[in-house]
């Protein structure tokens, strides 16, 4: 099939280049010029664990194009999807400007009958406004159909061919066959492809995201309280985790939450909510997570003393999370900015978000290719995003290079027995060492 993909983020290049993958001829379309120029090289501007890959093989197979002409992708296209980005806006609503944009810019660029499909996180309703906006457009018949995007970065390629379920909205029985095709070859192991109404498939992304972070809210409240009544956070997860109700996924404590998901969609839930509904358990969830992105400064502080100059910090981990690049919302720029305030100096290392970090950093902060030579001469290690590589680090060769044996652990990556052991001041979330 003939397919046209408007956006070239995370999830339109992600869906695109899967697309094609599965046989399809599809056109990726930004407004972005850098990015598409780049892209028709084959190249991918943020990091995505075998995305790159994947789009050159595609783009030598000749199954996929990039261009920024969307009127021409969207004539050739029987299926156009939107994929842009829906920011918070000044109130912290959701902001689809970019949706509505594009779906106006769909309309008039028609000339026989389309099917269009929204990717992009949208309040319920959203698609009968595009709906509205495209007979605004166009005289040629369309259908709609709301298609959230569920994949997590650092495993989207993976989540967009495997995923657990696909969620179809709309009352046009037959453009929701045509795209239930699409998705056939990803679910062939029996993960279903669930047909509802529209607005509930909108409702669905944002309840799902909410729900995630709120066992991550909670976990991190629990964890709080652990370190104040002599418990530990790691047994009581593991305690809970085990209850099926429950489940072991996603209650790790840390320093919050972040991404250019989570947070905005949490408050677009709330803004959602705002006319209609008060949301005070979604409000607590952000809330508690604005709360615990300062946890770890506050034991830096606890530790060294308030005031931190002439104090040096080695942090590893930049990115919001493990095996991508993007700094959307990160915690660390929470930490290091209050660190910077304080007077502290940081020495910097993540595997991949550091050309991210720059932009938002600068001459602020210094960068180190490895890990180990951020820690020449600091006053302390903070570990503050818990890529693999962090995990089983030689601990002799940070002692030796850190100038006191100080460890901030904002991921309850290491074993407090263990550092003590070696000799190391350890402080962690939720446990009996901080
Ligand atoms: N990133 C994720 O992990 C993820 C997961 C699920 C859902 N989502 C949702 O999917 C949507 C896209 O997210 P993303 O992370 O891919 O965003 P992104 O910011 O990475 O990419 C959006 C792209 O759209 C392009 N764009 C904006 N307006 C355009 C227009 N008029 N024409 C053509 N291109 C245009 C931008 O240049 C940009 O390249 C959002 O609603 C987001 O909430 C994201």
């Amino acid at each position: 099939m003939n397919l046209g993909v408007i956006g070239t983020g995370y999830v339109g290049l992600v869906a695109g280049t899967c697309f094609a993958e599965s046989g399809n001829d599809v056109t990726c379309v930004d407004i972005d010029e850098k990015k598409i120029s780049a892209l028709k090289m084959g190249r991918v501007s943020f990091y995505e664990p075998g995305l790159e890959e994947l789009v050159r093989r595609n783009l030598e197979e000749q199954r996929l194009s990039f261009t920024t002409d969307l009127k021409a992708t969207v004539r050739q296209a029987s299926v156009v999807f939107i994929a842009v980005g829906t920011p918070q806006d000044s109130d912290g609503a959701a902001d689809i400007e970019q949706v509505l944009a594009t779906a106006k810019a769909i309309g008039q660029a028609m000339d026989g009958y389309k099917v269009i499909v929204n990717k992009s996180t949208v309040p319920a309703g959203t698609a009968d406004r595009i709906r509205a906006l495209l007979a605004a457009a166009t005289s040629h018949p369309f259908a709609v159909v709301a298609n959230p995007e569920f994949l997590k970065e650092g495993a989207a390629v993976e989540d967009f061919m495997k995923p657990d379920r696909v969620v179809l909205g709309g009352d046009d029985s037959q453009a929701i066959e045509l795209v239930k095709e699409l998705y056939e070859p990803f679910v062939r192991t029996g993960n279903p492809i669930l047909i509802m109404d529209a607005r509930s498939a909108e409702m669905s992304k944002y309840a799902a995201n909410g729900m995630l972070a709120a066992k991550i809210s909670f976990i991190n409240e629990v964890a709080n309280l652990c370190e104040k009544v002599g418990a530990d956070v790691d047994e009581v997860r593991r305690a809970i985790g085990l209850d099926r109700r429950i489940g072991p996924h996603f209650i790790f404590p840390g320093i919050g939450y972040g991404g250019s998901c989570f947070p905005k969609d949490i408050r677009a839930l709330i803004g959602m909510g705002e006319p209609v509904l008060e949301m005070p358990l979604l409000k607590a969830v952000d809330r508690v997570n604005e709360r615990q992105k300062g946890v770890l400064v506050e034991k830096v502080k606890r530790h060294f003393g308030a005031d931190l100059t002439g104090l040096t910090f080695a942090v590893w981990g930049l990115s919001f999370k493990p095996r991508t690049d993007d700094m959307r919302d990160a915690p660390s720029i929470v930490v290091i900015e209050a660190l910077l305030k304080a007077g502290g100096r940081i020495e910097a290392y993540d595997p991949e978000a550091m050309e991210e970090a720059r932009k938002i950093f600068a001459d602020r902060v210094r960068y180190h290719r490895r890990n180990y030579d951020a820690l020449k001469g600091a006053d302390a290690l903070l570990v503050v995003t818990e890529w693999n590589e962090f995990r089983r680090p030689n601990f002799q060769t940070i002692k030796e290079l850190l100038k006191s044996p100080v460890i901030f652990d904002g991921r309850n990556v290491y074993d407090a027995q263990e550092l003590k052991r070696l000799g190391f001041t350890y402080y962690s979330i939720g446990r009996q060492n901080g």
